[in-house]
């Protein structure tokens, strides 16, 4: 997805300064016990941190970063103009405070305008009672037996397919990891919660990436409106291919309710058997959650596929972007592998064409130092790199700092997650051993301090999924091959991050 906005939003920015300036002049600044917040390095006067957010994601998420190396976890106020006062926050006493009080601080109007588009009524921009259905729907759907059915059959099965793939490759041929990985996830995805067969290359699933993409870039682009009026014909466009596809999502979901009823398709095996009768569940339940409104099943519909997919396969792309510079963690990966098969008396099949093993036997259980590897990928490169909630009412966050009704509260995964007071010394380091006790147990981290799922009432529904997939795709693809860079990645080359 783009990651950098075009000369044209600079162009704007004289335009707009006045606007800057009137917005600006109406603030009154945030306390903390009295005491004005200090500012961030790079404040400017008059458009305070607004040049920060029109940067290209990379320098944003870098100076997040600078912030936090040279204030700790000191809160410190974030001045953009057009939005109301906020704060940045790095403490993860105010996290708890914010995960604790759903209601305090929601997305507000700031977020859902810019997400409406896309996600519509979709669980992550809905409140209250929508909300809820939703997300009860969407624990059905999650829920332990259809996790093994996942990590049993459909997972295995996608797996064995990427691998057949990845062997019929010529020697010297360049593979993209983040399409295979995105490939296993969209086909998983599209089986298990809409019963339909997903591809990652269908014009759908393109359409979905730019749009996404766009969608995100608002959330740094004060003036989107404005540009997109100019620009933005494509993410129009896009839009509506994905609104048709969700539509369809949800006429195919009918039409299967009316003749599972009548005629159960044959079955080739107890396996197939046993993924196709759970096949379409979150679709069903939010169908029956929400009977009266196609187009809000749709956005329901669409919101998972993002929050499912995407997040997933950018995570265990990280995750191979990170191991190309540390073998030595690729081979202590392999002999996790070797352990257990042994462990499991599973047979290890050199012979065969595609997966040398039964991936199922791998489990956060039984894999947990993978597991480990897949926590580290995800506390340097969380998927989704920062947060913006605004607080409902007003109220004072564990360290004093008072906040005024509608102010903006900002967090930064990127950089607290890189923070030396948590993490210690060697934050930037990718060192998944300190994961790990000395009895190779995985150790749990709180949501305040490792806030990649999001903590409280909203925390994330398909963590245990995520983590099954990973401890399976982790391992196999780390089995079979070695991998290098193409000496593209300064700038992140090709490797998303929204
Ligand atoms: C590594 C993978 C994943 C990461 C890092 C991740 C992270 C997150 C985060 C940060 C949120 C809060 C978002 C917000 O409200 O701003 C969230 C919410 C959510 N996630 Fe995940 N997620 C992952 C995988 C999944 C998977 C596989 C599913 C399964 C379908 C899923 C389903 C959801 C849902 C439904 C919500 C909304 C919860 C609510 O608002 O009540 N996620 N996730
Ligand atoms: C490691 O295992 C030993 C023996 O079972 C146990 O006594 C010890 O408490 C364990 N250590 C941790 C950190 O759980």
């Amino acid at each position: 997805m783009g990651l950098f906005l075009g000369s044209a939003h600079y162009l704007l920015a004289g335009v707009v300064f006045a606007l800057l300036v009137r917005a600006l002049l109406g603030k009154k600044a945030i306390r903390r016990n009295g005491e004005p917040l200090r500012n961030p390095p790079d404040t400017l006067p008059l458009v305070g941190n607004g040049i920060q957010f029109l940067q290209p994601r990379w320098n944003l998420l870098s100076w997040f970063n600078k912030c936090q190396r040279q204030f700790g976890y000191e809160t410190l106020a974030l001045t953009v103009p057009t939005l109301p006062p906020g704060v940045l926050i790095h403490d993860p006493k105010n996290l708890d405070y914010v995960f604790k009080h759903e209601g305090l601080f929601t997305k507000g109007n700031f977020v859902k305008t810019r997400s409406w588009d896309l996600f519509g009524n979709g669980i992550i921009n809905a409140d209250g009672a929508f909300w809820k259905l939703q997300r009860k729907a969407g624990l059905s759907f999650l829920n332990t037996a259809n996790l093994r059915v996942l990590t049993d059959v459909a997972l295995p099965q996608y797996l064995s397919e990427s691998v057949k793939e990845l062997e019929a490759a010529k020697p010297d041929q360049v593979v993209d990891l983040q399409d295979v990985f995105h490939e296993i996830t969209t086909k998983l995805m599209g089986k298990m919660a809409y019963n339909m067969e997903m591809h990652f290359s269908s014009p759908f699933s393109s359409s979905f990436d730019h749009a996404s993409g766009c969608t995100a870039q608002r959330f740094q682009n004060p003036l989107y409106p404005l540009t997109e009026f100019f620009f933005g014909h494509k993410f129009r466009q896009s839009i509506s291919t994905v609104k048709k596809f969700g539509l369809e999502i949800v006429s195919r979901a009918m039409r299967d309710a009316k003749s599972i009823s009548s005629s159960p398709p044959p079955s080739t095996s107890p396996d197939d058997e046993k993924l196709d009768s759970i096949s379409g569940s979150l679709i069903h339940s939010l169908l029956s959650a929400i009977p009266d409104s196609p187009s809000t099943v749709a956005d329901a519909a669409l919101t998972y596929l993002s929050a499912g997919r995407d997040t997933t396969g950018q995570a265990l792309t990280w995750t191979f972007y990170l191991l190309l510079s540390h073998p030595e963690v690729l081979s202590k990966i392999r002999d996790e592998v070797r352990g257990v098969l042994a462990r499991e008396q599973a047979p290890l099949d050199t012979t065969s064409s595609s997966l040398p093993f039964s991936p199922a036997v791998l489990t956060p259980l039984s894999a947990p130092y993978s597991l480990a590897v897949f926590y580290e990928s995800l506390r340097l490169y969380p998927p989704i790199p920062f947060e913006i909630r605004q607080a409902q009412a007003a109220t004072t966050l564990p360290d004093g700092t008072f906040l005024p009704k509608d102010s903006v509260l900002v967090w930064c995964l990127w950089a607290m997650q890189r923070s030396r007071l948590t993490w210690g010394e060697d934050a930037d380091q990718f060192r998944p051993e300190r994961w790990l006790d000395e009895n190779g147990t995985i150790k749990h981290k709180g949501a305040a301090e490792f806030p990649v799922f999001y903590g409280g009432a909203r925390s994330c529904l398909g963590r245990k999924m995520a983590e099954g997939i990973a401890v399976q795709v982790i391992p196999v693809v780390a089995w079979g091959w070695e991998f290098e860079g193409l000496g593209k990645e300064d700038k992140r080359g090709g490797v998303g991050i929204a």
